[in-house]
């Protein structure tokens, strides 16, 4: 069993996409364990995604991450880390597979809707700084 992070950026709740996202998910079959609306401030987007400090699109990143409403969850199920990356599709959705999230929604590289942890490390750190307290 695994457990991975999940948000639905900025712009899913803008567009009214959140409960057809979150369907997505449940009929995929993975369990929705976690789940919250919030605001992320610039510095805290910027904490999250530390990774990517240096890198060209980091301040547009930021800018977008924290301009709205996201949804933060933990998906839990067998290979759920691989799992969820799979429903997501590729991070640019013009090269996501059809069917997946990021094809369907997705507006560009940067605005593609959805983020997942991208291996146990990175849940391990990425679910606490959202959830930090277990239910
Ligand atoms: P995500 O999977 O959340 O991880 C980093 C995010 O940076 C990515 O999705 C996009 O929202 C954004 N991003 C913008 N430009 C790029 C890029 N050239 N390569 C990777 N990620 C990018």
């Amino acid at each position: 069993m695994e457990t991975t992070l999940m948000i639905l950026k900025p712009d899913a709740a803008e567009r009214n996409l959140v409960g057809s996202i979150l369907a997505r998910i449940e009929a995929s079959g993975l369990k929705i364990a976690r789940l919250e609306m919030i605001r992320l401030t610039p510095e805290r987007a910027r904490k999250f995604y530390h990774v990517h400090e240096g890198k060209p699109f980091i301040d547009d990143l930021v800018a977008y991450m924290s301009r709205g409403t996201v949804v933060v969850g933990a998906l839990e199920g067998e290979d759920a880390i691989t799992r969820w990356r799979e429903l997501m599709g590729a991070t640019n959705p013009a090269n996501a597979a059809p069917g997946t999230i990021r094809k369907d929604f997705a507006v560009d590289i940067q605005t593609n809707t959805v983020h997942g942890s991208d291996s146990p490390a990175s849940a391990a750190e990425e679910i606490p700084y959202f959830f930090p307290k277990p239910l």
